[in-house]
């Protein structure tokens, strides 16, 4: 790495600045691994798990170029897929400047600044076609946001399966291949009317019903404690009973009786295998 001092302070600098606006501020590994620093342990949303299977799953996927990352924080995965050679060039969106300024600090100490750019613009259904089209579309726990932190009007108007249902779709054209994930927990989506239980079935009906195909499904926390495992497209059901109950509960309390319900009849870690997902789409 040629790097100044005084950029490795800025680098620092601008990581500490990020942090502040949570968890998925991550050196890329080799920058961690440049600069001395182990940030192992504390990943709570499964990146570096997630990471493997996508970097196995673009490899499987040669030749790609461009890359296009939605909602992409500060470019820990789009960095890493650019150094490793599996794309040309990235294109990371996201909102939070000082984000993004992390992110461009760390493409710089990796020489990568020709090739990576970071820009500030938010993600709409209405304006996706403003985005450029390329090879890779990542869009990782940024939709279950539609609804709440943008699209608010929209989602309310049109509930979020349709709304899912015209983003995805309105991606599938424009990308080969596309890396998805997504969160089932306190009430992610808004304004879905289905049973929590149950979104992680529907939101894969909605992949297939936009034509994309799905080359890998599976919960993080389950990649996690047992590694990767290509190809494993299994989603945890609850059983039947459990199933039954939670509906019942659904329907005559919403999502906070279902909750409770789910509390008291499924294992903790039953519920939290609910809650992240990873999709590897073509
Ligand atoms: C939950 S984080 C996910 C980060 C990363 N994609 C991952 O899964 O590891 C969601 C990211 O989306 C960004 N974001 C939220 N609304 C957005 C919008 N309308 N357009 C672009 N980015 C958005 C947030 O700033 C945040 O960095």
């Amino acid at each position: 790495m040629n790097m100044e001092i005084e950029n490795i302070d800025q680098l620092k600098q601008s990581f500490v600045e990020a942090r502040k606006h949570g968890d998925y501020i991550r050196y890329p590994e080799r920058l961690a691994k440049d600069l001395n620093i182990d940030q192992h342990g504390i990943d709570s949303f499964g990146i570096e798990a997630r990471y493997e299977l996508v970097r196995d799953f673009l490899k499987s996927h040669q030749p790609l170029k461009r890359l296009v990352d939605i909602g992409g924080n500060c470019g820990y995965f789009s960095l890493s897929l650019l150094d490793e050679g599996l794309v040309e060039e990235v294109i990371v969106y996201d909102v939070v400047p000082d984000i993004l300024n992390f992110g461009t600090e760390a493409a710089k100490a990796m020489g990568l600044q020709e090739k990576a750019k970071f820009k500030e613009y938010s993600v709409s259904l209405e304006t996706l076609d403003q985005i450029p089209d390329g090879d890779v579309i990542i869009c990782q726990n940024l939709i279950h946001h539609a609804g709440a932190l943008f699209d608010q009007e929209l989602v309310n108007k049109m509930g979020w399966d349709d709304y899912a249902n015209d983003f995805l779709k309105a991606l599938r054209s424009r990308y080969k291949v596309g890396i998805f994930a997504m969160a089932y927990k306190k009430g992610k989506p808004r304004n879905w009317n289905i049973p929590g239980f149950k979104r992680p079935e529907r939101f894969r009906e909605i992949l297939v019903n936009s034509k994309w195909n799905i080359w890998f499904e599976k919960n993080v926390l389950e990649i996690q404690k047992s590694g990767k495992s290509p190809q494993d497209t299994s989603v945890q059901r609850p059983s039947f009973l459990a199933a039954f109950l939670m509906t019942a509960a659904w329907r005559l309390g919403g999502r906070k009786f279902e909750n409770l319900v789910r509390s008291v009849i499924l294992p903790s870690s039953g519920q939290k295998a609910e809650q992240y997902y990873l999709y590897l789409i073509d």
